[in-house]
């Protein structure tokens, strides 16, 4: 059991590196909710993680589609794969969807005005224009004020995942090696066949 938990230490430690690094391979991951019956997958960057919660989040539109998919049914998938360590992990987990919190009031303070003008456009993400038209605020970047920076704070949300089950792959000339961590009120693990 020992060396299982420092294997799931080690992916703590390199989830963390994913959030600090756009370089690292864990920095952004497939996120999976269910819609209408279906899986509906796209990329996110990873923002935090807590291992004592077991926990992963990332930052969206509280307009967006995924959104309404949580609300309706928060069991959701996420992916990584590190392919310089030929790692996977797979992960099921619920997700709870946080705004205007001290956490999200602290994290929009520090953006980047850049950053911010995705949350300040004036369609919904996913609504259907005409033809194409840049979904940002109609005053430039050099000119956002106080009520686009209002507009799109009401708009930021972050979505923590908390960890259900990690699905640890492996790849190896000499047997790829897998195991199969639960997070209940202890963690658990076991080796399964790859
Ligand atoms: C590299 C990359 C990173 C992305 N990061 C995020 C992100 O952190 N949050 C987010 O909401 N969408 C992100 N997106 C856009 C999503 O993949 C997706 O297109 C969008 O959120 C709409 O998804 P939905 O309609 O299922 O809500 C990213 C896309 C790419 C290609």
């Amino acid at each position: 059991m020992q060396d299982t938990l420092e294997i799931l230490r080690k992916e703590w430690i390199a989830l963390d590196a994913g959030t600090q690094s756009a370089g690292h391979h864990f920095h952004s991951f497939i996120f999976s909710t269910i819609r209408n019956n279906t899986p509906e997958l796209r990329t996110v960057i990873l923002r935090t993680v807590d291992e004592t919660s077991s926990s992963l989040y990332f930052h969206t539109d509280l307009r967006s589609k995924k959104i309404i998919d949580i609300e309706k049914n928060n069991s959701v998938s996420a992916l990584f794969y590190d392919s310089a360590r030929r790692i996977q992990l797979r992960i099921q987990g619920l997700a709870f969807i946080e705004s205007n919190n001290d956490y999200t009031k602290k994290v929009w303070r520090l953006m980047r005005d850049e950053s911010k003008l995705c949350y300040m456009g004036p369609f919904a993400p996913s609504s259907a224009i005409e033809s194409f038209l840049p979904n940002l605020p109609d005053n430039p970047l050099e000119k956002i004020n106080q009520e686009d920076d209002k507009l799109g704070y009401s708009r930021f949300s972050r979505v923590k995942i908390v960890l259900k089950t990690l699905d640890w792959l492996q790849l190896h000339h000499k047997g790829h090696k897998r195991l199969q961590f639960k997070f209940e009120d202890e963690i658990s693990s076991k080796w399964i066949a790859s």
